[in-house]
Formats: structure tokens, C-alpha cells, sequence
């Protein structure tokens, strides 16, 4: 880092007054000429098949322009065929018009097609729809005897050391508990929607809401026998998705499949009700055993993971193997299984797996510290691991102690009476409680380009996404920084599948994964600058090698002192008036490191001791997450995820209803999430973590981490405040008042 670096400064967001002034636009918001519009029908029943659709109504409204079934749709691929989704799960994934059957209750069935949107909506209430139902099944608790254990996807994460049973049976302390949660929607605000734009020449080119623009091309490559050349996805613009959008939702293959059908351009746009539909959550029933000690040391682990998945998909993420990364034990019991339902597949939402896993784990752990009688900070810190007991490798870096620290400190918790409900403030109850975070510092393979203007300029582009983090910053940071040129004089180009080809973006991996990939097309082109300054006749940099220089202020500048050429001489000595690079960069697999990021949440709650009304009053998050490349978007990150933490906590379910196999809470009025007046003192503080090991940004990537373990703080709290425990999330108030 140069001192004039621009890493690690707070700066604002560049794509911020784009998005305040509504330049920015989002999928569903390009106007083309003699653009169509199509809405979608979902299914009524949550299982059978549709006998008839009689669309004679329909078709008669003025305006309409077709509807489209399983008995009329354009060819298209089989559901049973394997295509390229990235981030599809293990199964056979679901086909919107494929066949008649239904597989679960808002299943898409038609799309009517018209002039106008109100057009279409209309049209599409008068279509006849008959069904041969037969008996669904959606109730998670009355097929839980059939839950079973699947391998088949590398998601599993079972896993045996020592003797839990026994350990257990032996134990002089130990806590058995159940924990639950109901299925989750993520709710973002951008509704799903896809423009498909007709070129004329069969080419489409689509803006739709995702969160990968290259696997929605491939994707639809692979639905629909297309050359990736013919398609263009484009989502420079996201409005939040949080997971919902890594798969492509089926808007996308039913506009460019009437696009198609239709050679004309064609907009379909979701509902908020029909989002209700798309992936969820999993609803999950957890059974812990912990046992120990008197001193708290765990000597026995047992984790039973139940989540849903649909008939046709088993979707499942790493549950139960967080303890192994927490906390040295050395007899370890865990156990992740499955149970088939009448619904669509879950889907990848905020901290998939590790938000539901930890929550149990933490609170576990909370209770067994009151079993101990052992403060529940002090028993993190006496099972604290150095290794990742799963792999048994060491961590390339986890400050979580530092994080531990300055928490407590900065939240108070010396202060804290542990004894339940002896804290007061007016009539409401005072509640302390305190979770370890973890999550998985991924990095995939991905591309970037950079490309040096004459005038000092530099555009750095790649295929990826920025969903929110704030990665247009980001990438403009890295680039600046790692090029030596002025933040004001970098642009940034993503969301184009057309652009050097990258993941999608999610898991928190993007920073680290482009960023890299961004440090060696910077270089690329570095090495080009170097070598043309040192053609110039007279050149002071001759004889350099690349190790020898450094660039920074727009100048390559001899380490040792004295030469330097700017970068506007060096390229006119090489008669160029632009240096373009490509540069893929990918994660060192063969590490011999666990590579997790870390944080500890202290959260304090006020609750009406006769209303039963809870208040998260304050929340102290401490993350260690490596290099933090900029602490304001990278602290807006976590501030968003401790909110998504208190919704999980108090507020988001989805209920079914079970006679009909349907989400009964499919709007904003019935899902809850919190709003401001449940965000009350959120402090953020990024722990000092340097890791030269995991790449050589030393980036780790946040978002996610600031989720996890934020429900267990908050329920660990009410236990705290009221003396009682509430095991099923979300806490609200009619639990607290019966529990
Ligand atoms: Mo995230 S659930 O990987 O968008």
C-alpha cells in the first residue's frame, strides 16, 4: 500500500447519485419500441395435473396477443435434463410450461401475453383452468420419521469423531434441546422481472433481475438450443436479492420464450404475491445434545439438521459442521437430513445453512452455560478451536478472540447481572445475550479487464453483479489502488454476461474473487507500461525489472529512488493510446488452511413484561474478515445483516396452510420484516485481521457474516431478560407471553 492508498478509505458509493436520482434502471423499467407484456398464471393446487386450460375467454379481450401452456409452448429442454445452472442443487430442476404436471402450489402454468400489462392481468383471470388434484403433503413436523440423508451433491456435511453417545451419557453437564424455524421469503425490494428484447436477427438480449448474467445465458443457451452468442443478459442494476436471484427465476425463460414465439419484445414481471413462489428459507427442526465438563470444556457435540426440500430437488447447504469450526471437542455427533415436500425447491437466503445452524449451535451453547453456571463469553473461550475440526487444518487467520474482546467491551458486558430476569429499565425487561458468527471466505474462479487510457483513465470490467454490496465501489478501488491512478478516474462496467466471464455474485465470494482477478489484469497491463517506458530512447527506467518498480500517482517510479515516467509518457513512447488486459484468477485449492471469516454479537433487548413487546435496543457486532477494503460500504453490509438478523430473530415467517399446500403469507402486510422502528443502536467494528496466506489482497469478503449468529445473540437475550426460553424462531410476542 502506497501511502496515498485508497484502500481501506470510507468512501461513498460511485454508483450511489445513479441510484438516488433514478438513473439507475432496473430489469423491468427498459422501454422498447412495441414491447408486449406478459403475466404470469401460477397454479391454485399444490400437487396433480392440469386436465384442461380453456384460454377462449382470454383470448377474446381486445388486445391480447396469446397465452401460453404446456400444450402450446415453443420447444424447449426437458426438466430431466441436467442444464447449466451454476448454482442449481442436485435433481431435476422445474421447467415453467414444460408438461401438465404440477409439483407445487404458484407453480407458473401460463403467461398471458398482451399490449398492455392491465391488458394481460386481465386476460389471464378469465382463463379456465381445470385440475386433477391429488393428495399433497407440505407438513414439514408430520414427515419428519421420513427425513433422510443425502450425499449426492457434496452439501453434506455428516460427520462422526469419537463417542457422542457415550460422551454424552458420562457428562456431568449437558443440554438437550430442540430448536425450529419457519420457512423464510426473501422479499427484495426489486420484484423479479425480465425484458427480453427482440434484435430482429433472433438475437435476444435481456435485462432481467439476477444476480449472475452469465449463468442466465447459459441457462437459456441450454433451455432453449441457443448459441451464447445469440444472448446477452444484462443486470448493471440490482435492487437486492439475497440469494433469491443466483438461480434463474422463471420470469427469464418465459419472456424470451415469448420473445421467441412471438419476434417482438416482451417484458414479464412478477407480482409480490407470485415471488412467493421462488425459492425460500427451508423451514428446519434442529436437535442438539451438548455435554461437558463443570468447567464448561465440551466433551460431547450431537447436531441433528432436519431441513425441506421439494420432489424434485434436494437442496441443502453446510448445517451442522459450524461446531467443528467453533468450538475443540473431541466426540462429535452431526447429522444433516432431508425431508420431501409438495413445494417448489428451497433456494440460497442470507448465509444459506450457516444462518440456521448457528443459530442453533449459539443457543445451545447459551444454555449450556447456564447449566455450568459459566458466564456464556467465557465458555465460547474455553472450547475455543484453532482448528477446523472438520478438515483438521489449521486457520489461515481468526482474530475471533480480538473480536470476543472488543465487543464485550464496547457493549458493556462485564456489567451484565447473569441471573434471568434481573435487569430492569422502567417496566420493561433488560435482556444481555451474546453468538459466535462464521462463514466460509470463498473465492471462485473469475475474470476482469482493465483497460489504461492515454489520459490516465482506467475501465475496469467484469461479468459480475453488484446486488448491493457495493462492488461498483469496490472494483473501482482495487482498480485505482492497484493501478496507480486516481479514484476519480476509473468507470466500471458489470452486469453483462457479454463482459469477461465471472460467478455470480453471492456467498460473499465476489470481493475476493474478481478483486483478485481485477490485481492480475492490473498487473497485465502494468507489465506493458513497463515495457514500452523502457523503449523510449534515454529511458531512466531502462534495465528495470517489473519487481523494481512501483506504480502509483499515474507514474512508474524506481523503487530504489530518483526515475520515474509517467503513465502518459510511457504510452506515447510506445505510440499506444490504450493498454487492454483480460486476466483470470482462481483460489489455491491445494491450501493447507481453513479460510472462515469470524464476528461476535453482543445484542440487548427490552421487553414489555406485560405486552410482551420486544425491543432490540442495541447490537455490537465485531467481525474479523481480513483486509477491509473499505470500512463504510464494507460496515453498511454488516449494519444490513444485523437487521436481517433481527427480522430472522422476531419477525420473518412464511405459514403454510396445509388443506391447500399454500403459503398462506404471501405479501408485505403478512411477512414481516423489521422496519425502522425496530433498528434501534447497531455498532459495527471490523477487528484488525491480516491473512497474507488466503490471496494476496489479503481479502476475506463481508455481507453474509453479519447475519449469522445475530438471532442467536437477540433469543439468547430474551432468555436473559425473561427467564424463558423460546426455541422456535421467529420470538414473537405470543411465544414469549406462553413459553
Ligand atoms: Mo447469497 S444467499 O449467496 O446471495
Amino acid at each position: 500500500m502506497t501511502a496515498t492508498s485508497i484502500l481501506g478509505k470510507p468512501t461513498s458509493r460511485i454508483d450511489g447519485r445513479a441510484k438516488v436520482t433514478g438513473a439507475a434502471k432496473y430489469a423491468a423499467e427498459h422501454n422498447v419500441p412495441e414491447l408486449a407484456h406478459g403475466f404470469v398464471v401460477t397454479s391454485a393446487i399444490a400437487k396433480g395435473r392440469i386436465a384442461q386450460i380453456d384460454m377462449a375467454d382470454a383470448l377474446a379481450v381486445d388486445g391480447v396477443i396469446a397465452v401460453f401452456t404446456h400444450s402450446n409452448r415453443p420447444k424447449m429442454a426437458a426438466s430431466h435434463e441436467k442444464y447449466s445452472d451454476d448454482v442449481a442443487p442436485a435433481g431435476k430442476p422445474f421447467r415453467p410450461l414444460y408438461d401438465d404436471r404440477i409439483c407445487f402450489s404458484f407453480q407458473p402454468i401460463a403467461l398471458v401475453v398482451a399490449e398492455e400489462p392491465e391488458i394481460a392481468r386481465f386476460a389471464a383471470s378469465l382463463l379456465h383452468i381445470d385440475y386433477e388434484q391429488e393428495p399433497h403433503e407440505t407438513d414439514f413436523e408430520k414427515q419428519r420419521d421420513h427425513a433422510f440423508v443425502f450425499k449426492g451433491d457434496g452439501e453434506n456435511h455428516s460427520h462422526k469423531r469419537g463417542k457422542a453417545d457415550k460422551a454424552f451419557a458420562d457428562a456431568p453437564v449437558k443440554v438437550a434441546a430442540e430448536y425450529r424455524m419457519e420457512v423464510e421469503h426473501h422479499n427484495p425490494m426489486e420484484m423479479f422481472g425480465a425484458t427480453a428484447v427482440w434484435e430482429g436477427d433472433g438475437r435476444i438480449t435481456v435485462h432481467d433481475k439476477t444476480q449472475g448474467p452469465v449463468n442466465c445465458r447459459d441457462y437459456l443457451a441450454n433451455v432453449f438450443g441457443m448459441k451464447a452468442d445469440e444472448l446477452r443478459v444484462l443486470n448493471p442494476y440490482v435492487g437486492g436479492a439475497f440469494g433469491s436471484g443466483l438461480r434463474p427465476q422463471y420470469e427469464l425463460p418465459l419472456a424470451v420464450l415469448a420473445a421467441r414465439a412471438l419476434k417482438r419484445s416482451v417484458r414479464v414481471t412478477l407480482t409480490r404475491q407470485q415471488m412467493f413462489g421462488l425459492g425460500y428459507r427451508a423451514g428446519n427442526i434442529q436437535s442438539l445434545k451438548l455435554g461437558a465438563e463443570r468447567d464448561g470444556r465440551l466433551t460431547s457435540f450431537a447436531h441433528e439438521f432436519i431441513g425441506m426440500t421439494s420432489q424434485f430437488e434436494a437442496f441443502q447447504r453446510t448445517c451442522v459442521a459450524w461446531s467443528s469450526q467453533l468450538y475443540k471437542c473431541a466426540n462429535t455427533d452431526l447429522v444433516q437430513k432431508l425431508v420431501r415436500l409438495d413445494q417448489n425447491s428451497p433456494c440460497d437466503m442470507r448465509a444459506p445453512g450457516g444462518c440456521e445452524g448457528v443459530y442453533a449451535i449459539e443457543c445451545a451453547m447459551d444454555e449450556l452455560s447456564y447449566a455450568a453456571n459459566i458466564d456464556p463469553l467465557e465458555l465460547r473461550l474455553v472450547n475455543y478451536s484453532d482448528r477446523d475440526q472438520m478438515e483438521d487444518k489449521p486457520y489461515s487467520s481468526k482474530e475471533l478472540r480480538e473480536c470476543y474482546r472488543q465487543a464485550a467491551e464496547r457493549f458493556g458486558w462485564s456489567k451484565r447481572n447473569p441471573r434471568p430476569r434481573s435487569m430492569k429499565d422502567g417496566h420493561e425487561l433488560v435482556g444481555w445475550g451474546m453468538a459466535s458468527g462464521i462463514w466460509e471466505a470463498m473465492q471462485l474462479e473469475a475474470s476482469a479487464r482493465a483497460v489504461l487510457g492515454a489520459n490516465g483513465s482506467l475501465e475496469i470490467a467484469s461479468a459480475t453483479a453488484d446486488i448491493g454490496p457495493g462492488t461498483y465501489t469496490m472494483m473501482a478501488q482495487l482498480g485505482a489502488e492497484l493501478m496507480g491512478v486516481p479514484l476519480d478516474n476509473v468507470t466500471v462496467k458489470l452486469g453483462d454476461s457479454d463482459l469477461p466471464q465471472a460467478p455470480v455474485e453471492g456467498g460473499s465470494f465476489t470481493t475476493a474473487s474478481v478483486g483478485s482477478a481485477i490485481a492480475a489484469a492490473c498487473r497485465a497491463v502494468q507489465k506493458d507500461l513497463l515495457r514500452v517506458a523502457q523503449k523510449a530512447a534515454g529511458s531512466p527506467l531502462k534495465g528495470a525489472k517489473f519487481a523494481d518498480v512501483e506504480f502509483a500517482d499515474g507514474r512508474i517510479r524506481r523503487k530504489d529512488g530518483g526515475a520515474e515516467v509517467s503513465f502518459a509518457d510511457a504510452m506515447r513512447a510506445g505510440k499506444l493510446d490504450r493498454i487492454e488486459k483480460e486476466a483470470s484468477a482462481a483460489p489455491n485449492d491445494k491450501s493447507k488452511f481453513a479460510h472462515y471469516t469470524h464476528s461476535a454479537i453482543f445484542a440487548e433487548v427490552k421487553i414489555d413484561e406485560e405486552l410482551g413487546v420486544i425491543r432490540v435496543t442495541r447490537v455490537v457486532n465485531a467481525v474479523a474478515a481480513g483486509r477491509i477494503l473499505n470500512p463504510k460500504i464494507a460496515g453498511s453490509q454488516i449494519l444490513g445483516a444485523i437487521v436481517g438478523g433481527i427480522g430472522m430473530a422476531l419477525h420473518e415467517e412464511t405459514l403454510t396452510d396445509h388443506r391447500f399446500g399454500r403459503f398462506m403469507v404471501h405479501n408485505l402486510a403478512d411477512y414481516h420484516v423489521p422496519v425502522n422502528a425496530d433498528v434501534h443502536g447497531i455498532e459495527v467494528i471490523f477487528v484488525d485481521e491480516q491473512d497474507d496466506e488466503i490471496n494476496p489482497l489479503g481479502v476475506k469478503g463481508v455481507g453474509e457474516i453479519g447475519i449469522v449468529g445475530t438471532a442467536a445473540a437477540i433469543a439468547n437475550a430474551i432468555y436473559h431478560a425473561t427467564g424463558k426460553r423460546v426455541r422456535d424462531l421467529p420470538i414473537t410476542i405470543d411465544k414469549v407471553m406462553r413459553a
